[in-house]
């Protein structure tokens, strides 16, 4: 969460950093700030967007080539002017700004007290900048040892961190430091682009390097030089950036989230491509190959994410078992690294994650490492710290995705998923070839499918204006489509701020069926598959009790035509890969009620794209 970005070089800096913070607000978008750095260092912050900021320093002197600027998302200190990056140092020698969480800074913050430092935020970060300043004056304030002072200082600092540091006395250097929350250092012609991630750099060079833990970045009118916290030089490794312009731009669309649901048969077909051929029915997944015998022996298999990523684990969960008949467990990587979990040697873990920079599942990463367990992972952003952390893994090939609300990334995860579960079922025989044939032709045609149901957005449209007003909403599923109920209803609470509970269509009637009214839309995913009967009693059940009853069935379905007030038809595919086309009304229908609700879209209130702390 939040996000950071720097600029050295020779142009101006500040709207290299106005126009990355816009392209990062995604990570974080309660208060912004800019430093200019060089001789006369200034910052501007405030509490809101970034738009705030421009508004803010329209007539102010920002001029200068070397700059840092930050959008935040609050952990410590509520959002305001004073707890908004940048922070500086008590006496003026350092400026900051900080993506992550410093766990000791209770302790550090008391021990600075003591020494005479004055805090004017609640933040972890300005104890930082103080330590940063403790250190270097301790060394006799020798702007020769600035570094030394900072790489001091953070081998006490336990947390998380990526983190851009001015130091006053030596004005045309920029100091980036990281351990956690990742740092992307894009190469220039004799400048350098550093942010969070690399949308805001790919503008300018598609060289970057990665920072890994413990790595500190000393970047110079002389150059780039790269040293670890022990003080041992670092070769930087350079790698090319496979990201164009228009893949982080709205293109005509008015918001990224609409602009996701849409590229989704795209996505889908690029997640799949060179993997699965339909003409030879031919799967293969690279990026197992190493793995792929452990997995199709996995004595059991334990898939650990948060959020969409662990409603695509649990459509993995059905999955696996149907195909394979590995024993298969889904796991919120906050739970499951928390409450000590069996992990066996056997086990096969598997990290599911759009932005691979989710703290808590990367913490489940690392138990399950240490448990001996193989991890693998199923990843969009290329070069994250999951990819990193893991032995092995699926790159889901989606595309950045901006919105906050996830979209393409699931159904990317799921259509891995389904890849995954077909390629071990077909080598353990658990799937005959046929069957195995089959499925490769139905996820072959699943992105035209997904097309035909883009078609009927007007409609969706159409039941969206009826039922805007809702305060609350019930999603039902069974089966592989209890995962979509979980997804259609986290959409809707994510973007519109309707309460919304997703459930197995059979435990309405162990409680939520008390919350049925006239007044409540339920949302049913009724196609035809092998729970269609139960389902179909399922809505007779809120029928009775007088909901508003809104169907996704199978085209050409009559018997439910009849029941519902509101029918969505999806064509008919395999149940297995029901949740690729299911899920895809739900999320127009949740999107075009946050825009009749006047909702920020893009930019939900109180969420973040990358979860960055635990
Ligand atoms: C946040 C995002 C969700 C996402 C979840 C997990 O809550 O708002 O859209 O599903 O994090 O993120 P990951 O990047 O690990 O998939």
């Amino acid at each position: 969460m939040c996000g950071i970005v720097g600029y050295i070089g020779q142009r101006e800096a500040y709207n290299i950093l106005i126009k990355g913070l816009k392209r990062l607000e995604y990570r974080g978008y309660d208060s912004a700030g800019i430093a200019m750095g060089g001789d006369n260092p200034r910052i501007y912050k405030c509490k809101g967007k970034v738009s705030d900021l421009e508004a803010l320093v329209e007539n102010l002197d920002f001029s200068g080539n070397i700059g840092i600027g930050h959008t935040r998302w609050a952990t410590h200190g509520e959002p305001n002017d004073v707890n908004a990056h940048p922070h500086r140092s008590m006496n003026g020698h350092f400026i900051i700004i900080h993506n992550g969480i410093i766990e000791n800074y209770t302790k550090l913050k008391s021990g600075l007290e003591n020494k005479g430092y004055v805090f004017e935020s609640q933040t972890d970060t300005e104890v930082l900048a103080n330590l940063f300043e403790y250190f270097y004056i301790k060394e006799g304030s020798d702007p020769k040892k600035c570094v030394d002072a900072i790489r001091n200082a953070l081998r006490i600092v336990e947390g998380a961190y990526g983190l851009l540091i001015l130091c006053k006395d030596v004005p045309k250097q920029l100091i980036a430091a990281k351990k956690g929350s990742p740092i992307v250092v894009g190469i220039g012609d004799q400048e350098y682009f550093i942010a969070s991630d690399a949308s805001p750099i790919v503008e300018y060079t598609n060289s970057v390097i990665y920072l890994k833990d413990d790595d500190i970045a000393i970047l110079s009118d002389s150059g780039l030089s790269l040293i670890n916290l022990k003080n041992i030089p670092q070769t930087p490794n350079i790698h090319k950036l496979d990201l164009s312009l228009d893949q982080i731009e709205k293109n005509g669309f008015d918001h990224y989230m609409l602009k996701e649901i849409y590229e989704q048969p795209r996505s889908i077909r690029d997640t799949y491509r060179g993997r699965l051929n339909f003409e030879s029915k031919f799967l293969r997944l690279g990026g197992l190959f190493n793995v792929f015998n452990d997995l199709v022996n996995a004595d059991r298999i334990i898939i650990v994410a948060c959020g969409t990523s662990w409603h695509a684990g649990l459509v993995g969960e059905y999955l696996f078992e149907e195909f394979t008949r590995i024993p298969t467990e889904v796991e919120y990587a906050s739970e499951f690294r928390y409450r000590n979990p069996v992990i066996k040697k056997g086990d096969v873990v598997i990290a599911i994650s759009q932005s691979g920079e989710t703290a808590d599942t990367l913490a489940a990463i690392q138990l399950a490492k240490r448990a001996g367990a193989i991890v693998l992972g199923i990843c969009n952003v290329v070069g994250s710290s999951i990819p990193r952390e893991t032995v092995a893994g699926v790159y889901t090939h989606a595309g950045p995705e901006i919105g906050v609300a996830s979209t393409k990334a699931f159904t990317a995860q799921v259509t891995v998923l389904t890849m995954m579960a077909m390629a071990v079922g077909l080598a353990n025989k658990n799937l005959t070839q046929k069957e195995f044939e089959d499925l490769v032709e139905e996820l072959y045609l699943i992105p035209d499918k997904i097309e035909k149901i883009l078609e009927k957005a007007d409609y969706i449209k159409e039941i969206a204006e009826k039922v805007k007003d809702a305060n609350n909403a019930l999603y039902l599923g069974r089966g592989y489509l209890f995962p979509v109920a979980l997804e259609g209803a986290l959409k809707l609470k994510e973007i519109s701020y309707i309460h919304a509970e997703g459930y197995p269509a059979a435990e309405m009637k162990h409680g939520p069926i008390a919350l049925i009214d006239e007044k409540m839309p339920v949302v049913v995913l009724a196609t035809k598959d092998p729970s269609y009967d139960k389902i179909v009693s399922n809505i007779q059940e809120v029928k009775a009790r007088k909901g508003q009853i809104i169907a996704i069935v199978t085209e050409g379905d009559t018997v439910i035509r009849n029941l519902a007030d509101f029918v969505i038809e999806v064509p008919a595919c395999d149940f297995a890969l029901s949740p690729l086309l299911t899920v895809i009304p739900l999320q127009l229908l949740s999107y075009y009620i946050a825009v009749m609700r006047g909702c920020n879209v893009d930019q939900p209130r109180n969420l973040a794209k990358s979860v960055t702390v635990e």
